[in-house]
């Protein structure tokens, strides 16, 4: 769909990846994701634009409309990738960020690239917005966005989501670069986190290495000639488009699909389920350990229970997750070759992503939705199984190392690290009877329904807004929610 191409954009995003995705036909599509739901309303209404990496190596394409948006590509060569991708964003921050789950690889050469495209991103946002426009900047591939932006541009409001867990200070203070990243962060007007935990461990090493003053959510930033500014750091947890998975549940032909999907595993008595990208962070051979387990206890038989594991490929090129492939196919093989039988299979491993229709099927054919993730910003699959939940029916098993487990607490909490505990859950869910699934999934739905993709954007955006306003007055370009 074409419309016309605004000079400048009111509103602008600025993503590691821009919100479409491009078929082998050279066509675009837009990208699965709540994200891109959320935004779009505002977009539109804003005249808004969105800059980010089309996905592939050396593309170079030129701004376009696409339903709405005017997106802005950033090309990124094969070097930046292995660079600032694969290297600074996903082998120093991405572990760093998640507790040190693998260990975190400084380079001084990923750190310059991660600066060089991060600045490259700045510029881009900063020509395509408005005079007073909002700017808002998502996620951990971009943290000296703001600074970059406040420098470029004062004119604007900026915001900042950071979609993963922020650590302790004992772990971020690790960083070589630690002061650089907080006072890239500090450039917004908000900066938000997933959970209340975040925040504090954000404000804590502002305070230790900058020696800024924090009060409440807000963080005083000096602006160099002798005044301050003010700087809010607090939670905003993301969600999802519930009614869109509720939608769905409700199709006959998802129904079905959830039939068809019961019957190809031999109709099991119980289906257990996890979904997650295949990443060391989500806990899968913690998971899988304790189903082995109960399977060598004779706890659970596979003619009578299976575990349906959907694994999606991620960031295959770094190496830790190149291994982490390797023993959860080997654990796999293992399992199966112990346990399966001629009808029957104990782990269903599938090794791809699926689109959302066939997603809410197999959530609806899950008895038990395993969620045993080591740290998790917020962990969106475990809101996704909630709302396609609309016959009231299921289990959710949640870690409560995921940001999700502060709002979930209906679910089964479990520590994925005690092996006997997540058993013992397991074997509670598996047996919960149907009236107690009720009570929990009924509460459970009231919650991701009252706060959903929708709410999360708006009370970000009135968060600037108000930013805004206290910095510079009301303005004729306020991206009021509708
Ligand atoms: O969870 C953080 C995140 O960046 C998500 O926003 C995104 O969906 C996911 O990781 C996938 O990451 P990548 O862009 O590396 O494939």
């Amino acid at each position: 769909m074409t419309t016309p191409t605004p000079e400048r954009a009111d509103f602008v995003v600025v993503a590691n990846r821009l919100p479409v995705d491009r078929a082998e036909n050279g066509e675009w599509r837009r990208s699965p994701g709540g994200l891109v739901t959320a935004l779009e309303p505002m977009m539109r209404r804003a005249d808004g634009a969105w800059v980010g990496w089309p996905g592939q190596a050396d593309l170079e394409v030129e701004p376009f409309e696409f339903e709405g948006t005017h997106l802005v590509p950033i090309v990124l060569s094969a070097e930046d990738v292995e660079l600032y991708y694969e290297g600074f964003s996903n082998d120093t921050i991405w572990p760093l960020y998640h507790d040190v789950i693998a260990a975190p690889r400084y380079s001084r050469v990923w750190w310059e690239s991660y600066v060089r495209v991060n600045q490259r991103f700045a510029e881009a946002a900063a020509e395509v917005a408005a005079e007073g426009a909002t700017i808002w900047v998502q996620d951990y591939q971009l943290q000296l966005v703001p600074k970059m932006l406040r420098e470029l541009r004062p004119d604007v409001t900026i915001g900042y989501f950071h979609h993963i867990p922020f650590p302790a200070y004992g772990l971020y203070s690790q960083l070589p670069w630690r002061r650089q990243v907080l006072e890239g962060l500090l450039g917004a007007d908000v900066i938000g986190f997933q959970r209340v935990a975040d925040a504090g461990n954000f404000a804590r090493a502002v305070r230790r290495q900058l020696r800024y003053d924090t009060k409440a959510s807000g963080i005083s930033v000096p602006m160099g000639d002798g005044r301050t500014r003010i700087a809010l750091a607090k939670a905003f947890p993301i969600s999802i488009d519930a009614e869109s998975y509720a939608e769905l549940a409700r199709s006959p032909e998802v129904q079905a699909r959830a039939r068809e999907i019961r019957e190809g595993l031999g109709n099991p008595r119980k289906i257990l389920l996890g979904v997650d990208r295949l990443d060391y962070t989500k806990g899968i051979r913690h998971r899988m350990k304790a189903f082995g387990e109960l399977l060598t206890d004779h706890k659970v038989d596979a003619s009578d229970v299976t575990l349906v594991q959907v694994a999606s490929p991620s960031r295959e090129r770094v190496v830790a997750y190149a291994q982490l492939r390797d023993e959860i196919e080997l654990t796999v093989g293992r399992i199966n070759g112990t346990f399966d039988t001629m009808g029957h299979t104990a782990i269903r491993y599938l090794h791809h992503g699926y689109p959302r229709e066939e997603m809410v099927a197999l959530f609806l054919a899950a008895d038990v939705m395993l969620v045993t993730a080591l740290r998790d910003g917020m962990n969106l699959v475990a809101k996704e199984y909630v709302a396609s939940r609309i016959d009231n029916r299921g289990v959710l098993v949640l870690s409560e190392f995921a940001g999700a487990a502060d709002e979930l607490g209906s679910a089964l909490l479990i520590n994925p690290h005690d092996i006997v505990g997540l058993k013992d859950t397991i074997m509670r869910a598996i047996e919960m009877p149907g009236a107690e699934q009720g009570r929990r999934m009924r509460s459970l739905r009231r919650r991701v329904f009252e706060h959903d993709v929708e709410a999360w954007s708006q009370s970000f955006v009135a968060a600037l807004d108000a930013a805004r306003r206290r910095d510079r007055g009301p303005g004729p370009r306020e991206v009021a929610p509708a």
